[in-house]
């Protein structure tokens, strides 16, 4: 039996009930304490927040723990893929040998845009960020079938998630095509998932891309580790988009907003941008770790630290292994992971960043295994959109099919002016 918190307010007592999750978090649940008391509940940022009850994802940020729906990710990591991994995120369970083929032969089916899209594709500016482009083209999808446009429905999301997943590939492929002023090249139906996004990015129409093994399982790994988790700044938009029962494609088109941001998704960007311009500066790193230390510098360590994580980032531990491989296969000698080398083991030593738990986050190195395998830095977020996708439609069906389901609507503590005279124009100072 769950325990009942008291709360003591006004000399009046209120209880409150409590719950535990599977892996023993324990919450207080205030949703009634305004109803009871007139009192809410203010927590900037959400720090201190569950929003949702959720069986997708769990994070032992303390403990540098995270599991996709009860497997670690150093599991998933060595012995599944992308597309078994999405279809474990969205569906519950990992696919049996026929749910998997099925899933792949959708995500085949719907790899092709509708090729009015390509107008679309034209009117943007070739300098135009891939980012914009993805989150305006994932809308513009849903323009061209009105199924899409409709509120959810279980007959036909399993179409709608592959899609989703499918044609998101394509348009990051296009939207890169697009800024380089190449011509578009169309998936190959043969392709595996993330076999066809290379060759969407890097084939030419006289030639095809030559398919490395090491560089395939690079990418579909890093599309794995970016797949779920839990309620970071996007995955929320996405559910509190859902929440007012927007269709799937608006929500994620959200999604890409959220993680577009410099301190989420877009911070990949930034670590690369970041050691480019300290290898530029002849520093290595020491005189950039003193800056990131002066919050007047305005500077900070791009890829450390973390809201959940008060140790290294599981997913960075991967990375910075298959980072050390990719390159050595590759037999690439990159100054920028030295540097980032250098940072870490600097960082990792000094008290500023022990005291405050600050550890590389995912974004840390997958930087330098995006640059190894040719992808140009403006495509990082959207790497890392294509890899969140599954994430995002497990979370939107999660809130679709939860019946006690409302819209998310959070309350505040209004600070502003108290009521007052409305001024005529000729009369303010
Ligand atoms: N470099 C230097 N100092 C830092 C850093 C950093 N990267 N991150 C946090 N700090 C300091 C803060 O200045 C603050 O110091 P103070 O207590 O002296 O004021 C303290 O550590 C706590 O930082 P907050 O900003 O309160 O931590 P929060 O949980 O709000 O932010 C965040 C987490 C946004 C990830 C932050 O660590 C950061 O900006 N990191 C760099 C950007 C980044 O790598 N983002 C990717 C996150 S992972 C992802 O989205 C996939």
């Amino acid at each position: 039996m769950n325990k009942t918190a008291k709360l003591e307010l006004d000399g009046k007592v209120y209880e409150l009930p409590t719950l535990v999750g599977t892996e023993g978090e324990k919450a207080v649940d205030i949703s009634t304490l305004r109803q009871q008391s007139g009192y809410i509940t203010l927590d900037d940022g959400y720090a201190n927040t569950g929003s949702c009850k959720s069986k997708i994802t769990f994070i032992d940020g303390e403990k540098g723990i995270l599991r996709y729906r009860g497997y670690p990710i150093e599991v998933l990591a060595e012995k599944s893929t992308f597309v078994e991994t999405a279809y474990l995120l969205i569906y519950g369970e990992l696919p049996t040998a026929n749910q998997l083929k099925r899933f792949s032969s959708l995500l085949t089916q719907n790899e092709m845009l509708h090729e009015d899209l390509k107008y679309q594709f034209e009117g943007f500016p070739a300098h135009g960020h891939p980012m914009a482009i993805l989150s305006a083209m994932i809308n513009a999808c849903s323009c061209f079938d009105p199924e899409l446009m409709e509120p959810y429905n279980p007959a036909i999301f399993e179409l709608e998630a592959a899609r989703l997943i499918s044609k998101v590939r394509t348009i990051a492929a296009f939207a890169y095509r697009k800024s380089r002023g190449l011509p578009a090249i169309y998936p190959k139906p043969t392709y595996k998932y993330t076999e066809n996004f290379l060759h969407m990015m890097f084939s030419e129409p006289y030639q095809d891309y030559e398919l490395r093994k090491e560089v395939v399982q690079a990418l579909d790994m890093v599309f794995l580790l970016h797949a779920d988790h839990e309620q970071n700044c996007s995955t929320s938009t996405v559910r509190m988009v859902a929440s007012s029962r927007a269709n799937l494609f608006a929500s994620c088109a959200a999604g890409v907003c959220a993680l577009w941001g410099p301190l989420h998704g877009g911070a990949n960007q930034a670590v690369l941008e970041m050691l480019k311009s300290i290898h530029a500066s002849g520093d290595d790193g020491s005189r950039f770790i003193a800056e990131a230390k002066d919050k007047k510098s305005g500077h900070r360590l791009m890829g450390f630290g973390h809201r959940v994580y008060k140790n290294y980032d599981p997913r960075a531990k991967i990375i910075k292994a298959k980072c050390d491989k990719l390159l050595a296969a590759l037999k690439i000698s990159d100054p920028l992971l030295d540097i980032a080398k250098k940072l870490e083991e600097t960082a990792l030593k000094d008290s500023y960043f022990i005291e405050r738990k600050l550890y590389p986050n995912v974004d840390f190195y997958s930087g330098i295994i995006m640059r190894a395998l040719g992808i140009p830095v403006e495509m990082f977020t959207v790497i890392f959109a294509i890899g969140r996708m599954p994430g995002w439609i497990a979370n939107y069906k999660e809130v679709m099919d939860d019946p006690a389901s409302r819209i998310y609507r959070p309350r505040q503590v209004f600070v502003g002016p108290a009521p007052r005279d409305y001024v005529p124009i000729d009369q303010r100072k």
